[in-house]
C-alpha cells in the first residue's frame, strides 16, 4: 500500500451524482473483523487480506477505530500532529485492516454488474476483493466507487480493505477537528443493471419575470432514457432542455421540491427537484430574482459517541433545531456532509455552501512553503476532490455555491478546480475564502473581519467597482460579501453579533455570515466512576493538541443550545417587532427574502406586575419581503406612559400552521415595550436590621440570614473570549492577562470608616488591586426599612491611574446555603452580557438551580441575568430578596466560588461549596467574540468611572 504519493486515489470509477435507484443494493455495514498495527511497515505484507481472522477483534462499520477501544482520539487545529514532511505520514501511524465475508444477495448478483460503493474512508484505503486489489481511496469524505463485477464469486466474498490513519492526505485534511480513522460511512454493494444509469444531472432553473421553470439534463446511459415530473405533466426525453411550465419556485423559505424519475430500460432512479435560479447582480447575490440573506452556520459532522458516522435521527433534530433558531444557511465545513445530509437541507430548507474536502492550514506555520495547493504535483488530487464533491451532490437544489476547500492559502491547483467547476456548473457560484483577490471566486468571502471592516466593505460596494483601481480590486468590488465565519461561539459568548447584523442589513452587497460553529465538538467517555464526561483536545493525553478549542459551538455536544443560540436567533428572526405601548401600534418589519407574512399571526400579551391582563392574536399584515407595516393593537394593550406598576406589552409574530421543524404557534420574531418604574424607598426604621462585622464593615447577616460581604468586584472568572488576543488593538494581550497582571482576581479591601448609629450604618472602604496605587473608594450606607429589610445607597468613585478596563464593577456577597433557585424580573430568562441581549425578554422568570449558570465544558464566568430590577435568590437557609431602587442591575448567582470556576479546566471537575454566590452589577464588560475575532466594542467595554446605585435588601426566612 502507498500511502506517501501527492495523485489521488486509484481504480475507482468516475464519481458521479447520488441517486435513489431502483436496482437492490446491498448494505455491508455491520460486525467486521479488525486489526491494527502500529505502522504500515510492522502490519503484515503480502497476502494480508488472505489471513485467518479468527483472532482478530471485532469493529463496527461504520465507526472509527479510536472510539471503538483501538488508539484514543486526538485533536489539533492547525499544527499538524506530526512533521511537516509532505507527502509523507510518520512511521508511529495506525493501520487498521478490515474483512467482512458476505454473500451477494440474489438480487444484486443477477444483475450485469456490481459497484461496491464506500462513502467515508480516513483516510487512505486499499480495496481487496476475493484477493484482487480494486484499487485505493483519498478523500475522507468523498464517495468511491469501484468495479467489482469480476472480482466477485458466488458463495462468500471476502472484502479486505486497508486503512491508514495518516498518509499523504492528511496534509489536504489538515481540518480543525478531532483526527478520527477508519471505515466510518456506510459500504455498500449496488446492482448496476444492463442499460442501467450511471449519471444524471438536472439543472433546473426558474425564471421570476414569467414564473416557468425549465430543465437542463444531461444522462449518462447506455439506452434512451426519459424524465418524468408527474406533477408537473412532464414526460420527455431525458437530454437538452426541457420545459416545466409554471412552478413553484424551490427557496430555503419555502423549499418545493418536485419528484422526478429518469428511467431507462433497465433502471430508474429517483432525484427532487428544485426549480432556482442563483446569479450575482450589481454587487448583490440574488435568488429567484430577489436578493437574500445567509443567516448561517458553520456544521461540522460530529456525534459526542459516534465522531463523524452519521445517524440520521440526531441529524435530523439538530437541523430542526436550527429551523427553530431561523438559521437558513449552512457551510459544510470543511468537507461534503454525509450524503443524506443533503436530502434534509433540501427537504427543510437551507441555503448550502457544500465545501470540497480540503484544508492545508499547516502550512501556514512555515510560511506557506511547499504547500500544495501551489505544487502542480498535487493538482490532480485537487481536482479529483472537487469533482468527487461537485458530482455527489449536484442535483440537490440547497446547494448555491461550491466551496474549493478551507485555509489552503493560494495556488495553481485552487485556480483550476475554480476553472473546472464554473465549466462544470455555471448555475452555482465558486467560494473560497483564502484568496482575497477574488480572480477565481463569484463572492467575496472573509472570515472574522472586525465591524469596521465589514462596514467598509459595505461601503465599497456603494461606490461600484473603483476604475481606476487595479483589475483584480475591481472585479472584488463588484461581488458580494459574507462572512463565512464571523463571531465565534466559544464560551461565553459571543457578543457583538447585533451590530454585525446591522450592517449587513445596512448594506445590499454584505449577504449575512455563518457562526463559527454550530456544535461542540467534544467527545463522551465514561469516568472511573461511571459518569460521562465530555472531553476535549489534550484530555487523551496527545503529545501535540489545541486544547477546548474544539469546544467552540452555539449548542453542545449533545445539541443543548447555548445563550449564543437563543441571541443569535433574536438578531436573524424573519420577523422583527417594534411595539409602542402607549399607542397601541406594533411595527412590523417583514424581514424574509422572498414570503410575505400571510403564514403568520401576531400575539400580544400585556402584563402588569406579573399578571397578563389582557391578550388577543390578530393576523399578521400584508406585508411583502423586505417590507414593512404598522398594525394597530386593540385598545387593551395600551399601557399609560407613567405606569407605577410594572407594564409589559410583547408581540409576537407566530406560525399558523405547524410546520416539520415545529408546531403551529411557534414565534418568528418578538418585541415588546416593558415600563419598569423602580420600587418606592420605604420610610426608614429605627431599629438595626443588619448585622456587621465591624472589623472589615462587610454584612454578617440580614434578617436571619447569614451573608458575608458585600466586597467591590471588578473580576470575573474568563471566558473563552477573555482570552483571546486582541488582534488589530494597540495592545493586543489578552484581556484575562491583563486583568491578572493589573491584580483585578485578588484586590484587598481596607476599611475606611465604620458609623453605626440605630438603624442606619456607613462604611467606607478602599479596595485596590496589590501592586498599584489605584483604588476603589466605595460609601456603602444601610438604613433599615424593616426588621429584615436595607436600602442600601452605594457610590462608587475610583481614583488613581487604572492599567486596564474593568471585567465588571459588582458587590459580591455570599449566603451561608446551597442556592434553590432564583425568581426575577428583569431580561431573561436565558443569560446575557452587555452585548449579547437580543434574546432575552423582560418577564418574571424563575430559575431552577442547575439552569442558574451554563454548564460550559470548561468552567467559566456565565449566567449573568442583565436587565434586573426585582430579583429573589432562594437558598436552603432563606431567601434574599434585590430590588432597585434605580438603574436596573446584572445578577449572578453561582453555586462555585470565582477563583474555583477560573481553576477548573472541566465542568465535571467544579466543585460547589455549598454557599450561594451573589453578585450584584452595577456594570459589565462585554463578552466581545476575541477567542477568534474582536474582542467587545469599545462601546461595551467598562472604563474605570464613578458609579451610583441603591438597592433594597430583603432577607426572608
Ligand atoms: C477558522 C477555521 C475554522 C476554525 C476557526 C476557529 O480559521 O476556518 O476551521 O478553526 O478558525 O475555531
Amino acid at each position: 500500500m502507498q500511502i506517501a504519493q501527492t495523485s489521488p486515489g486509484t481504480g475507482s470509477s468516475p464519481p458521479r451524482a447520488r441517486m435513489r435507484s431502483d436496482a437492490p443494493s446491498q448494505l455491508l455495514d455491520g460486525s467486521w473483523r479488525f486489526r491494527v498495527s502500529p505502522s504500515l511497515r510492522a502490519a503484515p505484507g503480502g497476502e494480508w487480506d488472505r489471513a485467518d481472522v479468527s483472532a482478530w477483534s471485532t469493529i463496527e462499520v461504520p465507526g472509527h477505530w479510536n472510539l471503538q477501544g483501538h488508539g484514543s482520539p486526538a485533536y489539533s487545529n492547525v499544527q499538524m500532529p506530526f512533521p511537516l514532511d509532505p507527502p509523507f505520514p510518520p512511521d508511529a501511524n495506525p493501520i487498521g485492516d478490515y474483512v467482512v465475508e458476505f454473500e451477494v444477495d440474489p438480487d444484486v448478483a443477477g444483475h450485469a454488474a456490481q459497484t461496491l460503493r464506500f462513502d467515508g474512508i480516513e483516510s487512505a484505503a486499499e480495496v481487496r476483493l476475493n484477493g484482487a486489489v480494486l484499487g485505493t481511496t483519498r478523500g475522507s469524505r468523498l464517495t468511491h466507487e469501484f468495479d467489482a463485477t469480476t472480482a466477485l464469486r458466488p458463495g462468500t466474498n471476502r472484502l479486505a480493505v486497508r486503512v491508514a490513519q495518516f498518509s499523504d492526505a492528511s496534509y489536504l485534511e489538515d481540518q480543525d477537528m478531532w483526527w478520527l480513522p477508519g471505515i466510518f460511512r456506510s459500504v455498500t454493494l449496488l446492482a448496476r443493471p444492463a442499460s442501467g444509469i450511471r449519471d444524471v444531472f438536472v439543472r433546473a432553473d426558474f425564471d421570476a419575470a414569467t414564473g416557468a421553470g425549465s430543465l437542463e439534463i444531461d444522462v449518462d446511459a447506455d439506452a434512451e432514457a426519459r424524465i418524468r415530473i408527474p406533477e408537473l405533466g412532464v414526460d420527455a426525453p431525458a437530454r437538452g432542455t426541457v420545459a416545466a411550465g409554471a412552478v413553484a419556485p424551490w427557496s430555503a423559505e419555502s423549499p418545493r421540491l418536485y419528484d422526478a424519475e429518469v428511467s431507462t430500460a433497465g433502471e430508474t432512479v429517483r432525484i427532487r427537484v428544485g426549480f432556482r435560479r442563483v446569479e450575482v447582480r450589481d454587487t448583490e447575490l440574488l435568488v429567484n430574482g430577489a436578493p437574500i440573506m445567509l443567516r448561517g452556520v458553520n456544521r461540522h459532522e460530529h456525534h459526542p459517541e459516534r465522531g463523524r458516522v452519521y445517524d440520521a435521527d440526531f441529524v435530523r433534530d439538530e437541523l430542526l433545531l436550527m429551523k427553530r433558531h431561523h438559521i437558513n444557511a449552512i457551510r459544510t465545513s470543511h468537507y461534503p456532509p454525509h450524503p443524506d445530509t443533503l436530502d434534509l437541507f433540501d427537504e427543510l430548507g437551507f441555503w448550502v455552501i457544500d465545501e470540497c474536502d480540503l484544508e492545508t492550514h499547516a502550512f501556514e506555520y512555515v510560511g506557506w512553503r511547499g504547500n500544495p495547493s501551489a505544487d502542480p504535483a498535487w493538482r490532480d488530487a485537487y481536482l479529483d476532490r472537487m469533482a468527487r464533491t461537485v458530482h455527489r451532490d449536484k442535483n440537490h437544489a440547497s446547494v448555491i455555491m461550491w466551496s474549493l476547500g478551507n485555509e489552503s492559502h493560494t495556488g495553481t491547483n485552487l485556480d483550476q478546480m475554480a476553472l473546472w467547476t464554473k465549466q462544470f456548473d455555471p448555475t452555482r457560484l465558486v467560494h473560497y475564502e483564502g484568496d482575497w483577490s477574488c480572480r477565481y471566486t463569484d463572492v467575496y468571502s472573509r472570515m472574522y473581519a472586525s465591524h469596521e471592516e465589514v462596514r467598509q466593505i459595505g461601503e465599497e460596494g456603494l461606490a461600484g467597482p473603483a476604475t481606476d483601481a487595479a483589475a483584480a480590486e475591481a472585479r472584488r468590488a463588484s461581488l458580494p460579501f459574507l462572512q463565512c465565519e464571523f463571531v465565534h461561539a466559544m464560551g461565553t459568548g459571543p457578543g457583538g453579533i447585533r451590530e454585525y447584523w446591522d450592517l449587513f442589513e445596512a448594506y445590499p452587497r454584505l449577504v449575512g455570515g455563518f457562526v463559527w460553529e454550530w456544535a461542540e465538538q467534544g467527545l463522551a467517555v465514561r469516568g472511573e466512576d461511571g459518569t460521562r464526561r465530555i472531553l476535549y483536545g489534550g484530555d487523551f493525553g496527545e503529545d501535540v493538541h489545541d486544547g477546548n478549542f474544539v469546544i467552540d459551538g452555539l449548542v453542545s455536544p449533545d445539541r443543548e443550545p447555548r445563550p449564543g443560540l437563543t441571541h443569535y436567533a433574536a438578531v436573524i428572526a424573519p420577523v422583527r417587532l417594534a411595539v409602542d405601548a402607549a399607542r397601541a401600534s406594533v411595527d412590523v418589519a417583514n424581514r424574509f427574502d422572498h414570503a410575505d407574512l400571510s403564514g403568520f399571526e401576531l400575539v400580544w400579551r400585556r402584563v402588569v406586575d406579573g399578571e397578563t391582563v389582557a391578550e388577543g392574536r390578530i393576523p399578521a399584515p400584508a406585508c411583502p419581503a423586505r417590507s414593512a407595516a404598522e398594525v394597530a393593537l386593540p385598545d387593551e394593550a395600551r399601557a399609560p406612559r407613567d405606569a407605577a406598576t410594572a407594564d409589559v406589552l410583547t408581540v409576537e409574530a407566530v406560525t399558523l400552521a405547524d410546520a416539520p421543524w415545529a408546531p403551529a404557534g411557534h414565534a418568528i420574531g418578538a418585541g415588546q415595550d416593558a415600563r419598569t418604574p423602580r420600587a418606592a424607598a420605604p420610610a426608614a426604621t429605627a431599629d438595626p436590621a443588619a448585622r456587621f462585622d465591624e472589623t472589615t464593615g462587610a454584612l454578617r447577616g440580614l434578617g436571619a440570614l447569614e451573608i458575608t460581604g458585600p466586597a467591590i468586584g471588578i473580576w470575573r472568572a474568563p471566558t473563552d473570549n477573555d482570552n483571546g488576543r486582541l488582534h488589530g488593538e494597540a495592545d493586543p494581550r489578552r484581556v484575562a492577562e491583563r486583568w491578572e497582571q493589573a491584580g483585578y482576581d485578588r484586590t484587598v479591601s481596607r476599611l475606611v470608616a465604620f458609623e453605626a448609629d440605630g438603624g442606619s450604618a456607613r462604611i467606607r472602604t478602599r479596595t485596590a488591586p496589590p501592586i498599584l496605587d489605584c483604588g476603589i473608594d466605595a460609601r456603602l450606607t444601610y438604613t433599615a426599612v424593616g426588621p429584615a429589610a436595607v436600602q442600601l445607597d452605594v457610590e462608587i468613585d475610583p481614583t488613581g491611574s487604572w492599567p486596564v478596563d474593568w471585567a465588571r464593577l459588582g458587590l459580591d456577597l455570599t449566603i451561608d446555603a446551597a442556592p434553590t433557585g432564583l425568581a426575577y424580573a428583569g431580561l431573561g430568562p436565558v443569560s446575557a452580557a452587555p452585548d449579547m441581549v437580543d434574546g432575552a425578554a423582560f418577564g418574571w422568570w424563575q430559575i431552577a438551580p442547575d439552569d442558574l449558570t451554563v454548564d460550559h465544558i470548561r468552567p467559566q464566568e456565565s449566567g449573568a441575568r442583565q436587565g434586573v430590577v426585582d430579583a429573589t435568590v432562594e437558598t436552603a437557609a432563606g431567601a434574599l430578596r434585590i430590588r432597585a431602587l434605580g438603574d436596573p442591575f446584572a445578577l449572578t448567582v453561582s453555586r462555585a466560588a470565582r477563583a474555583e470556576i477560573a481553576r477548573a479546566e472541566h465542568n465535571w471537575d467544579l466543585t460547589a461549596d455549598g454557599k450561594t454566590h451573589v453578585s450584584i452589577d452595577l456594570a459589565q464588560y462585554g463578552a466581545g467574540t476575541a477567542s477568534c475575532g474582536p474582542g467587545a466594542l469599545p462601546r461595551h467595554r467598562l472604563a474605570p468611572g464613578a458609579f451610583r446605585a441603591s438597592f433594597l435588601l430583603e432577607a426572608s426566612a
